[in-house]
């Protein structure tokens, strides 16, 4: 392993026992819940909106370390930006915040916070990037 991926694996380690934004709102305006049909692995959001803007944002749920990780690296990202630039992650932005080559079934953990995230705020229940399979 080199030293480059060390660092991206020590960085999913320490979202994985420290998660950012991980809790409930006791009045989101919106929540939504999805799961890995792989492993039953859950994760649900919960989004204050205001202005076109993501206020706050936590999450919850249990699942394996890339799952969580992803899902505390893509809150931080976006808590406080506009949902139109939010709409724009990319499952390759999700890739590269967590920096690791992953197979196919680690790729469903790496992506269930963003379908989360996509689903609940802008209705797009599909796995990001099958869109159009
Ligand atoms: Fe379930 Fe990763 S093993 S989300």
């Amino acid at each position: 392993m080199s030293e480059w991926d060390e660092l991206f694996r020590e960085n999913i380690l320490d979202h994985y026992r420290n998660p950012r934004n991980r809790g409930v709102l006791e009045h989101p305006d919106l929540t939504y819940e999805d799961a890995n049909p792989l492993c039953g692995d859950r994760i649900r959001m919960d989004f204050k909106i205001s202005d076109g803007r993501i206020e706050e944002v936590r999450f919850s749920g249990h699942g394996c370390s890339i799952s969580q990780a992803s899902a505390s690296m893509l809150c931080e990202e976006i808590e406080g930006k506009p949902l139109d630039e939010v709409k724009k992650l990319s499952r390759e932005d999700v890739l590269e915040m967590l920096g690791i080559e992953l197979g196919p079934v680690r790729l469903k953990c790496a992506l269930l916070a963003l379908k989360t995230l996509k689903a609940g705020v802008y209705g797009l229940p599909q796995w990001p990037g099958e869109e159009d399979a």
